[in-house]
């Protein structure tokens, strides 16, 4: 399909104020939607990224690919990156048909179609409309997230992520230093619910900008296909054992799409498959889509009758998923993780492709740990962030990671990947039992189990969340609390501490070294306490505790995690004088 339009677009340059906020966090920039739509405070991000894009690329033209997950300003976002991006230099953008592409989803399009890059309008699962938040982050070339990291230093110099190539110049300077932004303004009326190529003529470049409206579940379908034996799964659901009845909640996110191409149309399983808010809406329809006990209590609830033997929702991006057994038999995902690395002989791409090795992040229960060991494969423990994984990936040391924050993935793309994680699940009820919670005994009853819990106090205002962490950072470089015994404040337990410190890492691949990633306590033991400030927040400081304490008496296992790790909590909110320096009694939410 060709332009029909034969004018020639100008380029405007637009002058602009600098920003001096503009850092990306964990996961790419977030803030308030209204900050980012007000002077012109995306476009100034955008054009950062640009900047750096083109010298990074020595003016080389990029191809790169656009998509978000359907929150308010990203239909709006996306017309704007098309404009600037003509005017920048791009040689072509794959556009998500509406906007609309899930965050594996832009993974699974960079590398398949060999772009440079990827720009993702998302805050992930933070609420979204004109009321809540938005945001971008910036994918590279292997299809995985480049952001800076404070406390990321390569050769010696802060950088954007482990990748060498995106060292040079971060856009958090640029941003700083802007003055003008360039965009094409007549580049307008562009159908974005119609899949096809247009070319458009830009005032001096030499070479035409082109766009391709693509619809991305059609990429993500092709590569799930190639992973997983959908004859199997479709047996599983519909075939002669009879129905397996399931639930899939898209929490209004991006992802219904996809679970009604996958679930419906590919697995044709409608008569087992049960969905809800599958329909995107720009606010998520009021909902926190972050799939956890407190924010997809709608599943919780649907899953308690006993109707569904398996539940699972994904967030706003569809990255993250929880997965529930029948009757709502919680799979934290950390067991989510050391139960696939157990099984991935149920996955035809891990028969073809081999299993390297296994990693997770810091805070994660140690329970893969246990896999690993049996099955003789590595096990790296990175800092939090999926970036750190994707140097482990490229070089082929892993083959699957996770982290406690509902993320769990493989190689095959370089973000984590909620319907993957569902394929997997259902890969192994397919193969091995047809009950979660059996699985999960079994799995016990063969490792041992690691109790894990994580307490978030959210949107703390003032200075107490950084002078907590000041005062155990402190208590580190002391060693203060070294082969130091303490009675838990409830239930009497003795805890004698083995090692305190502040989580620091050297990625194997490229020498890179990121510190001051979380102070960790770990007991004799073996149990662990973890503090960290959340670096995906959008307003006020979120506090985190984790907690992983493991036992191989059969007996525990049924027991309820939160009674289990009762005393260990109540001595780290001593140790860490949690109440006093945060004003909280209690999380905002627990997992
Ligand atoms: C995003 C990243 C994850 C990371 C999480 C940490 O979701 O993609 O890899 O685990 O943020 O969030 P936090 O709020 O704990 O910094
Ligand atoms: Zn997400």
């Amino acid at each position: 399909m060709s332009n029909p339009e034969q004018v020639k677009h100008a380029i405007e340059t637009r002058p602009t104020k600098p920003f001096t906020d503009q850092k990306p966090g964990t996961s790419g920039l977030r803030k308030p939607t209204k900050t980012f739509i007000e002077n012109q405070y995306f476009e100034n991000f955008i054009q950062a990224y640009f900047d750096d894009l083109n010298e990074r690329n020595k003016d080389k033209q990029a191809t790169l690919v656009v998509g978000g997950d359907g929150r308010h300003f990203v239909r709006e976002g996306t017309r704007i990156i098309i404009q600037m991006a003509a005017a920048n230099n791009v040689k072509k953008l794959f556009v998500a048909r509406d906007g609309l592409m899930s965050t594996p989803s832009v993974s699974c399009v960079i590398r398949k179609r060999n772009t440079d890059g990827g720009i993702v309008l998302t805050a992930s699962h933070n609420p979204g409309g004109i009321d809540n938040d938005f945001g971008v982050k910036f994918n590279i070339s292997n299809g995985g997230s480049d952001f800076f990291d404070r406390n990321t230093k390569f050769n010696g110099k802060f950088c954007l992520g482990p990748a060498p190539e995106a060292v040079t110049n971060s856009v958090y300077d640029k941003t700083r230093q802007l003055t003008n932004i360039r965009l094409c303004p007549t580049l307008v009326n562009i159908d974005l619910l119609t899949l096809g190529k247009h070319t458009y003529e830009i005032e001096g470049r030499s070479t035409p900008f082109e766009i391709e409206i693509i619809d991305s579940v059609d990429d993500y379908v092709q590569l799930m296909k190639s992973i997983f034996d959908f004859d199997k799964i479709h047996n599983l659901l519909v075939g002669d054992k009879g129905k397996f009845p399931i639930m899939i909640n898209a929490l209004s996110g991006v992802m219904g799409p996809y679970v009604l191409r996958i679930f419906h149309e590919e697995l044709k399983a409608k008569d087992a498959v049960t969905v809800k808010n599958c329909q995107n809406l720009e606010d998520f329809g009021g909902h926190h889509p972050d799939p956890n006990l407190t924010y997809a209590h709608e599943l919780v609830e649907d899953m308690k009758h006993g109707d569904f033997e398996f539940g699972a929702a994904f967030d706003g991006d569809g990255d993250r998923n929880m997965i529930l057994g029948k009757s709502g038999f919680f799979v934290t995902p950390c067991d989510s993780l050391a139960v696939l690395a157990a099984n991935l002989d149920c996955i035809p791409y891990f028969k073809k492709h081999g299993i390297h090795g296994y990693a997770r992040s810091m805070p994660t229960s140690g329970a893969v740990d246990r896999v690993a060991a049996k099955n003789q494969k590595s096990l790296y423990e990175v800092p939090t962030g999926w970036k750190f994984f994707g140097n482990l990936m490229d070089s082929k040391l892993i083959s699957i990671c996770g982290e406690e924050s509902f993320g769990t993935g493989s190689d095959h793309i370089r973000e984590k990947d909620g319907m993957w994680a569902v394929l997997s699940w259902l890969s192994v009820l397919a193969n091995v039992d047809r009950s979660v919670e059996k699985i999960l005994h079994a799995h016990w009853t063969t490792f041992g189990r690691n109790f894990f819990t994580r307490y978030d106090y959210e949107e703390i205002d003032g200075p107490g969340p950084f002078a907590m962490l000041k005062r155990l950072e402190g208590m580190c470089m002391a060693n203060e609390l070294l082969n130091k015994t303490f009675v838990t404040p409830y239930g009497n337990k003795e805890y004698t501490v083995t090692l305190m410190d502040d989580f620091h890492y050297t990625d194997p691949v490229d020498g890179s070294y990121t510190e001051k990633q979380g102070i960790r306590i770990v007991f004799t033991d073996g149990s662990r306490l973890v503090f960290r400030l959340s670096g995906t927040g959008a307003r006020g400081a979120t506090v985190r505790l984790y907690a992983d304490s493991y036992e191989n008496d059969p007996s525990t296992y049924t027991k309820d995690a939160q009674e289990m790790l009762r005393p260990l909590v109540s001595l780290a909110l001593e140790i860490a004088q949690l109440k006093e320096f945060t004003g909280r009694d209690k999380p905002t939410v627990i997992t």
